[in-house]
């Protein structure tokens, strides 16, 4: 059943009870990871996320010159132990830098390297290399460096230099965008601003603060002075909300579930989801138990028992805090009978790691399910699905959101690229699998 070959039988669920973690979140990951290897001392890591993604950072941080020390501890966990090398100590690479399927690695990286007064060339998979880069590439331009691009999409060849502070409005709210523009500005004159119109996930400004460095908050607008210095931090990583999503929406969606979830991450810009689970019916109890080492991320847990099922909207105003959480969502719609969910203003969607509408819509329709597909978004209405086989186009999300949904299928389903978990949820299938044998 695991999928070894990247196609996976999915099990039947029936009953959905217990307690669980998640891995560590990925988009904290990242950050401590890049904000480490610039800050000044030795920075010890645990609950890093496991995935293939955070694994990129780590080795294009290796292959500038940081030394990473990973050491086992009991129970699973890795400790990451990172030793800085201070601002603009990052040395020019001797081969491209590979960020494989990471869209966060490859723009926050970017980033980081336009400050530093070398070339670098940082490329990726087949699905990044589709994606759009001149949402980076344009600011970082107008801060003084410069960048080859074919059609704007990587691999991108970066000629970093002294940068000059901007004042940046980007045209699609993006956490990856605001980062980007942050981390360049922690290396160049004056303060750099980033407007936004639409909040993004503040992880960034968070890490920023944990490591030392002062962030101004103004409105919409967030900024950064240039020359500051960050000191190392021990921190432990929390559970990624956007994984733990999949098992809400699994209970969600299961009549008599009731599931704890421990040690996720709780940062309000992250939990919008909460109110849309609400909304479709989904009993929630989340209790913030403490912060990752005080270092100003909240975490807690999460207690979920199916409701009465509702059908449910996520408006274009709220798309942005849950962008990765719209294919759980949907698997959750999909299982339930009488239930249909609509997103619009989801645009962005179309370009994560697949387009994430047509490929869903597809999936979906495969596994029995009616999707009716929008520009911008989609409407799904529930089932349960009938059965058959769905691809997760090399999309990690997709994957896991065919297979929650499709666990609760009336026939056998399949996934095919199954192994795309592995970007983001390593364990995902082993867990599942444990939640199905429990409930037989
Ligand atoms: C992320 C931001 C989001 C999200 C991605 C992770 C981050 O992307 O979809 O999975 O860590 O900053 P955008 O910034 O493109 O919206």
């Amino acid at each position: 059943m695991t999928p070894t070959t990247g196609f996976a039988a999915i099990p039947p669920v029936a009953r959905v009870t217990g307690r669980l973690r998640v891995p560590g979140d990925k988009s904290i990951s990242h950050r401590y990871a890049m904000l480490a290897a610039i800050a000044e001392g030795e920075s010890r890591l645990t609950g890093y996320a496991p995935g293939a993604d955070c694994a990129a950072t780590l080795a294009c941080l290796e292959a500038l010159g940081v030394r990473v020390v990973r050491r086992p501890l009991a129970g699973g966990d890795t400790e990451i132990v990172i030793e800085g090398r201070g601002p603009r100590g990052l040395r020019a690479p001797a081969a491209p830098l590979d960020a494989a399927n990471s869209g966060t690695s490859m723009r926050l990286l970017s980033g980081l390297l336009a400050a530093h007064p070398f070339t670098s060339v940082i490329g990726g998979d087949a699905s990044l290399s589709r994606r759009p880069m001149r949402r980076v590439i344009e600011p970082l331009t107008k801060m003084g460096a410069s960048f080859e691009a074919a059609d704007g999409r990587p691999p991108l060849t970066i000629h970093g230099t002294s940068l000059h502070a901007i004042a940046h409005e980007p045209e699609v709210p993006s956490a990856q965008v605001k980062s980007a523009v942050l981390l360049a500005g922690l290396h160049a004159d004056g303060r750099t601003s980033v407007r936004e119109p639409v909040p993004t996930r503040d992880h960034t400004e968070r890490a920023l603060e944990a490591f030392g460095g002062r962030v101004v908050r103004d409105g919409d607008r967030v900024a950064v002075d240039g020359g500051q210095r960050l000191r190392a931090i021990t921190a432990a990583v929390p559970g990624d909300i956007s994984s733990a999503l999949f098992w809400l929406a699994l209970a969600g969606g299961t009549p008599d579930a009731d599931v704890v979830i421990e040690g996720v991450g709780l940062n309000p810009s992250r939990t919008g989801v909460f109110e849309v689970l609400r909304r479709a019916g989904v009993r929630l109890e989340v209790e913030t138990t403490g912060s990752a080492g005080a270092l100003g991320e909240p975490m807690g847990s999460i207690r979920v028992r199916s409701g009465r099922p509702a059908s449910f909207e996520i408006t274009p105003e709220e798309v942005p805090l849950m962008i990765d959480e719209i294919p759980g969502l949907a698997a959750m719609a999909a299982m339930q009978p009488g239930v249909s969910m609509t997103v619009r203003g989801a645009r962005e969607l179309r370009v994560k790691e697949s387009d994430r509408i047509a490929m869903l819509a597809r999936g979906f329709s495969r596994l029995g399910i009616a999707v009716d597909e929008y520009d911008d978004g989609f409407t799904i209405r529930g089932g349960p699905p009938t059965g058959g086989e769905a691809d997760a186009a090399g999309d990690h999300r997709l994957a896991m959101a065919f297979a929650i949904a499709g666990s609760r299928a009336s026939g056998p389903v399949h996934v095919t690229g199954a192994d795309a978990v592995a970007v983001s949820y390593p364990g995902f299938f082993t867990e599942l699998e444990g939640i199905a044998r429990g409930s037989r």
